[in-house]
C-alpha cells in the first residue's frame, strides 16, 4: 500500500529532531511501517481511512494476550473444514466447471472467467448476497464466493476463505485473537490473490502466458498460507509499548480537529500523492475485512461507497494540504509530513514549500531519491524513481 518502510528510518530521525512531548499520530498509516520503526520507544496513534489496515495495526501494535498458537489454530481447523464441506456442497457444479476450465485450453479458462455469476453482473447472485447479509447462520459466510470468485480467486479459494472467516468469527471471538487471526487471513488472501501487487482489477487470461498466471494463482492453497501467516503477524515492542498505543479509522481531516488527539507530541502524515484512490486499489481487502455485502456493480466489482479524498483529486489536493497544515498547528504540534516532488499536488500548481511556510515558522526539508510504488496504475508501470520529502515544520 505504497508503504514506505524504505523511508521508515528516516522518518523517525525527523520525528525525534522535534523531541515530541507525547504520542506520534500517524495519519495515514497504511500497513504501519512507521509505527513499526518507533516501536518500542515512541507510543502511536494510527489512522486510515481503509478500515481492513485498523485490524493489522491493532493486532501489531496494540495491547492484549492473544491464545497460543497451539490451542487456537486447531479449533479455527474444525470449524474451518465444518463450513468448507457445507459450501462444497453449495458449489459442487461451479466447482466442476472449474476444474474443466483449469485442465482445458487458455479460451476455456478465459470464457469461464467472463461468464462467472457475481453480484457485479448477476442478479441470482445479488438475490443471493441480501439474502446471506441478513443471515444468522453460517449461510452468512459466503460472500467471497459471490462477490471475488471466478476472477480475484478461484472459487475454490473463495470458499475457502469464506470458510476460514466463519472459524475466525466462531472461534476466535476475544479481540487480540480476532484481529491476529483476520490479520493473517487478510494477508493470506493477498498472497493467493490472482491480481497485480493492488487490487483494482484481476488478472483476465488473453493467452497461454496469462493461463499460467492464472493456474498459478488459483491453485494456492489458502489454509497453507495462513497457517504461515498466523505465525508472521507478529506482536511488536512490549507489552507497556503497546499498552498506550491507539488504532483509528477516519479521515485524516476529521481526525486531525478531535479531542481524541488531545496530549499528542507529533503529527506524521503520509497522504497519499497520486490521483488514484486507494479505495479503488485495494477495495477487495476492505470488503472482506467489513463481510458488510455492499452494493457492488461490474467487472472490477468494487463496492460503491468507496472512500474519496482531496488528496488525490487535483482541484481539491490544495484544500486538503491547507486544512492539514492548519489542524496541526491549531494543535500546536509540530508536523512531520513525506511527500515526493512529483506528487499531485506539485502537478495542481501549488508549492509545498510556501504552502507550509504560511502556516509555520520553521520548515526544514530533506531530500533523496528512492523507488516509488504507482499503484501500477496510469502508465501500467510498478515502480518509479522519485524524490522523496521529508518536511518537519514547527
Ligand atoms: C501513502 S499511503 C501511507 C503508507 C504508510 N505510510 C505505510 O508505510 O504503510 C496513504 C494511506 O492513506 C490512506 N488515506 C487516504 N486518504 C486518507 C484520508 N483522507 N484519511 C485517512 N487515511 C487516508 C490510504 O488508505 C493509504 O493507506
Amino acid at each position: 500500500m505504497g508503504t514506505k518502510r524504505y523511508l521508515a528510518a528516516d522518518v523517525r530521525t525527523a520525528i525525534e529532531s522535534v523531541k515530541p512531548l507525547g504520542s506520534v499520530v500517524d495519519l495515514f498509516s497504511g500497513i504501519g511501517a512507521v509505527a513499526s520503526a518507533l516501536a518500542p520507544d515512541h507510543h502511536v496513534v494510527t489512522n486510515d481511512a481503509l478500515s481492513f489496515t485498523t485490524a493489522l495495526s491493532r493486532a501489531r501494535f496494540c495491547a492484549g494476550r492473544r491464545s497460543a498458537t497451539s490451542d487456537i489454530l486447531p479449533k479455527i481447523k474444525l470449524r474451518y473444514r465444518e463450513r468448507e464441506d457445507e459450501l462444497k456442497e453449495v458449489h459442487e457444479s461451479a466447482l466442476a466447471k472449474e476444474s474443466a476450465a483449469l485442465t482445458g485450453d487458455w479460451i476455456k479458462l478465459a470464457e469461464f472467467m467472463e461468464e462467472y455469476p457475481h453480484v457485479g453482473t448477476s442478479a441470482d447472485a445479488k438475490r443471493t448476497a441480501r439474502a446471506c447479509s441478513s443471515a444468522i447462520t453460517s449461510e452468512r459466510y459466503s460472500l467471497t464466493s459471490l462477490y471475488f470468485a471466478g476472477g480475484y480467486f478461484s472459487v475454490r479459494q473463495s470458499i475457502q476463505i469464506d470458510a476460514l472467516r466463519y472459524a475466525i468469527d466462531k472461534e476466535a471471538s476475544r479481540e487480540p485473537d480476532w484481529d491476529w487471526m483476520t490479520s493473517a487471513w487478510l494477508s493470506a488472501a493477498a498472497v493467493v490473490i490472482n491480481a497485480p501487487g493492488h487490487t483494482a482489477q484481476y488478472l483476465r487470461v488473453s493467452g497461454e502466458n496469462s493461463q499460467k498466471r492464472v493456474r498459478r494463482a488459483w491453485s494456492r492453497d489458502v489454509w497453507e498460507v495462513f497457517a504461515e501467516r498466523v505465525d508472521a503477524i507478529s506482536q511488536e515492542g512490549t507489552t507497556s509499548w503497546r499498552g498506550k498505543n491507539v488504532s483509528c479509522n477516519t479521515d485524516a481531516l476529521k481526525l486531525i480537529t478531535s479531542d481524541e488527539l488531545d496530549g499528542i507530541g507529533v503529527i506524521y502524515a503520509d497522504p497519499p500523492y497520486t490521483k488514484d484512490h486507494y479505495s479503488r486499489y485495494y477495495h477487495v481487502y476492505e470488503t472482506l475485512y467489513r463481510y458488510d455485502f455492499p452494493a457492488s456493480n461490474g467487472f472490477g466489482r468494487y463496492r460503491d461507497d468507496r472512500f474519496v479524498t482531496g488528496f488525490s483529486v487535483k482541484t481539491k489536493v490544495e484544500a486538503a494540504f491547507g486544512a492539514l497544515a492548519s489542524g496541526a498547528k491549531a494543535r500546536g504540534v509540530p508536523l512531520v509530513l513525506s511527500y515526493p516532488d512529483n506528487g499531485l499536488l506539485g502537478l495542481a500548481g501549488v508549492d509545498l514549500m510556501g504552502l507550509l511556510e504560511s502556516h509555520f515558522s520553521t520548515v526544514t526539508v530533506k531530500s533523496r531519491a528512492y523507488n516509488h510504488s504507482t499503484l501500477g496504475a496510469s502508465g501500467g508501470e510498478q515502480k518509479k524513481l522519485a524524490v522523496e520529502n521529508i518536511y518537519v515544520c514547527s
